[in-house]
């Protein structure tokens, strides 16, 4: 059964319209399984008509790419762990972006073996293979990082800005001349260079800054993914690159303001290693550390009245999340407000958090961002941070000299009594020391989060003290 390019054009209408709802849908918890239903209808769609379109020719091949992509897919899809997400993300850029450019290469063999180049053609052609490699590269450097393959600390060198100008530069010069002469030699240049460049923009980016890199890298797979459609006429391509390509865009920019840090300075800083000794951590390190017990814990949070609990990182890793549902239910048959206070970057990808309430059921009026849940703290009894770090640091306000300076934070230590589930006195993913725990009002309890979670859960339900 063969479509005809109008049927076909319909086709790709009704995706893009059900690709713009899906992202609709993915803005808020309580639709985001909706908008996924959306862009699953949608790429089906989009996959039978461009199969039974005219031009495709045999499917052998298809099938084959098809079944082979399908299993590696399933199976990743399958095996991975929640905390290990962002990698996946890097890797699937890292696809699209060598895509692109294989797309583009192809497509400039063929047309150069049948006279067909022309200016339009190799301007889009240039820009598919410059945009693709760099992500491509850019994206296997940053799957490196968060997986531990390389260092996650900046890779910095006197003149680096200027080699990534030169590099880019040439680049750009190599991309006329190639667009200019068809000359293959440009066109190997342009290509290797591109893929330098990926490497060198990102290897610089410490940890993080991680994820403002990978919703940069997952823009620039769209336009690369744009770039493409242009070369094979594909309208749906088009449309669904500049889609991702925008709303990457802006969620880096969301990402950004979140951490008061400006996209130049994340694309051009280095960011996110050890830490200075800066006079306040000095200081604070001198005042000890108060470590305390579940029962303490739970001598100040059964009477309370208001109750805010800030999940990070470490939630993720211990799968605390249900023991967290099991205390809220707890809690509130004691009459005890219960709150859950989200970083916009608490854990490991935008999001993280709400997604791990979420699966616990943990109802969404029960879960505020944090400008809403900011000004609560001075009225909260307890504030209980669970494995959560750098986003309670309150030296990304107070300390000009820590790398996070001027990041908003969730003020927890305005509350009365702050306890901190975590394992050791090791810092968060910014290597940045705590100051919070040195507070005459803060408290640690050392332990897995689950345990700990788990702890609470058993000491309420036995009476407490
Ligand atoms: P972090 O600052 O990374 O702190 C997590 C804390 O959890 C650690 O101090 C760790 O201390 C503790 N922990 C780890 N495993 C634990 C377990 N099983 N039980 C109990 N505690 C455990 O996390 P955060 O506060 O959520 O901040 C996020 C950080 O990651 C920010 O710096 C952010 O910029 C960065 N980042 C964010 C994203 C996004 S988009 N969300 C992506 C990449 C990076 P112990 O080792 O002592 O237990």
């Amino acid at each position: 059964m063969e479509i005809s390019a109008n049927a076909q054009a319909l086709a790709y209408l009704v995706s893009a319209i059900l690709f713009i709802l899906g992202l609709k849908g993915l803005t808020h918890p309580s639709t985001a399984r909706r908008g996924n239903f959306y862009g699953m209808a949608g790429m089906a769609i989009a996959i039978g008509a461009t199969l039974l379109g005219s031009e495709v020719q045999s499917y052998g091949f298809i099938i084959a790419g098809v079944a082979a992509g399908a299993v590696i897919g399933s199976v990743l899809a399958a095996r991975v762990q929640m905390t290990a997400m962002p990698q996946l993300v890097a890797a699937l850029h890292s696809f699209v972006g060598m895509a692109a450019v294989l797309v583009a290469l192809g497509t400039y063999i063929n047309k150069a073996d049948a006279g067909l180049l022309n200016p339009v053609l190799m301007g889009e052609l240039s820009a598919g293979i410059v945009i693709g490699a760099i992500t491509f590269s850019g994206s296997v450097i940053a799957f490196g990082k968060l997986q531990g393959i390389i260092s996650g600390a900046p890779v910095i060198f006197k003149g680096q800005h200027l080699l990534n100008a030169f590099i880019g530069v040439l680049t750009v010069a190599l991309a006329i001349y190639f667009g200019a002469t068809e000359s293959l030699w440009a066109l190997v240049l342009m290509t290797a260079l591109a893929f330098l460049l990926g490497f060198t923009l990102i290897i610089p980016i410490g940890g993080a800054d991680m994820p403002v890199i990978i919703s940069m890298l997952n823009s620039y797979s769209g336009w690369a993914a744009a770039a493409t459609g242009f070369t094979l006429g594909n309208n749906l391509l088009i449309i669904v690159g500049a889609l991702v390509g925008f709303s990457g865009a802006i969620l880096s920019y969301i990402m950004c303001r979140a951490m008061n840090r400006s996209i130049i300075h994340v694309v051009f800083g280095g960011f996110g290693g050890e830490s200075e000794a800066s006079s306040a951590v000095a200081v604070a390190a001198e005042k000890g550390v108060k470590s305390a017990s579940v029962e303490d814990a739970i001598y100040w949070m059964e009477d309370a009245n208001k109750v805010i609990i800030v999940p990070g990182y470490g939630m993720a890793v211990a799968q605390a999340q249900h023991a967290l549902k099991e205390l809220m239910e707890l809690l509130e048959e004691k009459g005890v407000e219960v709150k859950f206070a989200i970083h916009p970057v608490a854990g490991r990808m935008p999001g993280h958090m709400n997604v791990l309430l979420a699966e616990a059921d943990i109802p969404y009026d029960h879960v505020f961002e944090m400008d809403e849940i900011n000004p609560e703290f001075a009225t909260a009894d307890v504030a209980l941070v669970v494995g959560a770090n750098d986003v309670t640091n309150p030296a990304a306000k107070t300390d000009p000299s820590s790398p996070i300076y001027g990041m908003p934070i969730l003020e927890v230590g305005k509350a009365r009594h702050v306890y901190v589930i975590k394992r050791s006195m090791r810092p968060g993913y910014s290597g940045v020391e705590n100051l919070l725990y040195y507070q005459d009002n803060c408290s640690l309890i050392f332990g897995d989060a689950k345990d700990v979670c788990e702890g609470l859960v058993t000491a309420l339900k036995g009476g407490g003290h």
